[in-house]
C-alpha cells in the first residue's frame, strides 16, 4: 500500500505524469539500450521495440498500477501483475535487474518533467516503481520455486523431432528432451519462450503455446509465419526462422512453461472462441479435456479466412467429436462451402465474421479468447450482453497485452 504522504504527491502528479508516459517510456528504452545494448539484442523483442507496442505496454501498466494504488488501496491488480510476471518468469527475467529498470524509468521522469519533479515528487513514484518492483519479483520467485528453478534459470535444450506443415504458413515442431526424460507438467493453456540466434548475431527470444495435452513425453508448437505486408513491413523475425531452419535434429534453447491463461478443472460449461493462430491454446484444452473430463459441456468457436489456411481444422473437429458434450462452430471470411468443408465432423460452418451471439450458453460458462484483439473485443462484448460476468471471460494476446490495462 501506498504511503498517505506519497498517496497526496501521486494523485497529483498522476496527470501530469500519465500524460507524458509515451514518451517517458520511449525515453526510459533508450536510455536503457544505450547503457546496455545487449539488452536489445538479446533480451527484448526487437520488433515490439521498432512498432512502439512494449512501451504502450509498459506505460499502460504503470498508469493502471499507479491508479489501482489511488483507487483500490488494499486490492493487488493480480490480473495485471500476474500476466507480466508470468511473461518475465517466460524470460528469467531476476530480480536485480529490477535496479537497472528502476533507475532508468524513474531518470526518464525527472529528465522529462524537469522542475516539477522535485525531491517529494521523485520519492512518491520511486515508492510507486518499487511497490509494483516488488510485487512482481514475489510473485516471479513464486513462479520459479513452483518450476523448481532458481534465479531465472528456465533455459533448457529441446531437440526438434517432428514438423508438420499444418497450413501454408504454419508449421508444427514435436519438442524432446535432449536428455530423453519426461518433459515437464504445465497446464494447458500455457506457453513457452523460445529462442534463437538470428543471422545478425541477435539472440531473439518468441513466446508459442503448447498445442497438445500436457503429461506427453514431447511438447509441440505451431508456428504461423508472419510474411511482409506488401513488403512496407519486414517479416516476422523468429517465426520466419523457425520456417527455414525449423527441421529434425534442430535445437532450440526453450522456456519452462508459464502463462496465466489455463484450464480451470471443474465440470462447470466452458466456451473456447479462437482465431487464427489464436487456436493453439484451446487445442492444448482439448486434448486435455478428451483425456480428462469428456463429459464436460464444451462450445467451441474458431474463426479463419478459410478453410485451406484453417490450421489444425481436422484435429479440432477430433477433439470436439471426442467430447460428448461439445459443438464447433466455424466461421470462414472465404469458401466456407468448399469441397470436403461439410465433412468436417460435428461442425456448423458459416461464412463471415464469427459471432457467437447466437449460441446457446448457459450463464455459468467461463470463456477463454484467443486472436486478434477486434476479434476478442467483439466476442467479450456478445458474451457480456448474453449475461456472462466479465470475472468469467478470460483471454490471451499473442504479443503485448494492450488490453489488460485499458
Ligand atoms: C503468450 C503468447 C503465445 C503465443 N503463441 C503463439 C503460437 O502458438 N503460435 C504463433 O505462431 N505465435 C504465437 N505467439 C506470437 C509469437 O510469440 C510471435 O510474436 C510471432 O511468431 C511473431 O514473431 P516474429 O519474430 O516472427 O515477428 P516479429 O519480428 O516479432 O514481428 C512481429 C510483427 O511486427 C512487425 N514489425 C517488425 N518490425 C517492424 C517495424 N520496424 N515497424 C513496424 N512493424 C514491424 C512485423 O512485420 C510483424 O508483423 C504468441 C505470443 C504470445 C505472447
Ligand atoms: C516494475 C517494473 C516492470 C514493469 C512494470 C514491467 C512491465 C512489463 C510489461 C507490461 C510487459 C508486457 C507484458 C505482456 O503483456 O506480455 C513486460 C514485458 C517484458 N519485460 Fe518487463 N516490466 C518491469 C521490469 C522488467 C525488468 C526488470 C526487465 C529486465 C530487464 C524486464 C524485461 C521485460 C521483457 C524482456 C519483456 C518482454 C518484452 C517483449 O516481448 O517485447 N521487465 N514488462
Amino acid at each position: 500500500m501506498l504511503s498517505t504522504q506519497s498517496a497526496t504527491v501521486v494523485r497529483a502528479t498522476l496527470p501530469a505524469v500519465g500524460a507524458s508516459l509515451g514518451a517517458i517510456t520511449e525515453l526510459f528504452y533508450r536510455r536503457l539500450f544505450e547503457e546496455r545494448p545487449e539488452l536489445l539484442r538479446g533480451l527484448f523483442n526487437r520488433a515490439n521495440q521498432a512498432n512502439g507496442a512494449q512501451r504502450e505496454a509498459l506505460a499502460g501498466a504503470v498508469a493502471a498500477f499507479a491508479t489501482a494504488l489511488l483507487e483500490r488501496p488494499d486490492e493487488r491488480p493480480d490480473a495485471l501483475l500476474g500476466r507480466i510476471a508470468n511473461k518475465h518468469a517466460s524470460l528469467g527475467i531476476t530480480a536485480d535487474q529490477y535496479t537497472l529498470v528502476g533507475r532508468h524509468l524513474l531518470g526518464a521522469v525527472e529528465e522529462l518533467l524537469g522542475d516539477a519533479v522535485t525531491p517529494a515528487v521523485a520519492a512518491a513514484w520511486d515508492e510507486v516503481y518499487w511497490l509494483m518492483a516488488h510485487a512482481l519479483i514475489a510473485i516471479e520467485a513464486r513462479l520459479y520455486a513452483e518450476a523448481c528453478v532458481e534465479n531465472g534459470d528456465v533455459w533448457h535444450d529441446m531437440e526438434i523431432v517432428e514438423r508438420v506443415e499444418e497450413s501454408p504458413d504454419t508449421a508444427s515442431f514435436v519438442l524432446s528432451r535432449r536428455d530423453a526424460l519426461p518433459t515437464e507438467p504445465f497446464l494447458p493453456g500455457q506457453y513457452v519462450s523460445v529462442q534463437v540466434e538470428l543471422p545478425d548475431g541477435a539472440r531473439q527470444i518468441r513466446q508459442y503455446s503448447l498445442s497438445t495435452a500436457p503429461g506427453h513425453k514431447t511438447w509441440r508448437i505451431t508456428v504461423k509465419r508472419e510474411r511482409s505486408a506488401d513488403g512496407r513491413v519486414p517479416e516476422g523475425e523468429v517465426s520466419s526462422w523457425l520456417h527455414a531452419h525449423g527441421r529434425p535434429g534442430r535445437i532450440l534453447k526453450v522456456s519452462l512453461p508459464f502463462g496465466d491463461l489455463v484450464l480451470p478443472d471443474g465440470e462447470g460449461p466452458l466456451l473456447l472462441a479462437s482465431a487464427g493462430i489464436g487456436v493453439t491454446p484451446m487445442l492444448s484444452m482439448l486434448d486435455h479435456l478428451t483425456a480428462t473430463a469428456p463429459d464436460r459441456p464444451v462450445v467451441v468457436v474458431h474463426a479463419d479466412r478459410s478453410p485451406a489456411q484453417h490450421a489444425h481444422r481436422l484435429e479440432l473437429s477430433e477433439h470436439v467429436s471426442r467430447l460428448r458434450h461439445a459443438s464447433l462452430h466455424l466461421w470462414y471470411e472465404n469458401d466456407a462451402d468448399a469441397p470436403g468443408e461439410s465433412g468436417t465432423r460435428a461442425a456448423h460452418v458459416h461464412e463471415g465474421q464469427a459471432a457467437v451471439s447466437g449460441l446457446t450458453l448457459p450463464t455459468n460458462t467461463t470463456a477463454f479468447l484467443c486472436g486478434p484483439l477486434p476479434f476478442m473485443q467483439a466476442v467479450r462484448s456478445d458474451l457480456l450482453a448474453h449475461g456472462l460476468a466479465p470475472a468469467a471471460i478470460h483471454y490471451e494476446v499473442f504479443g503485448p497485452d494492450l488490453w489488460l490495462s485499458k
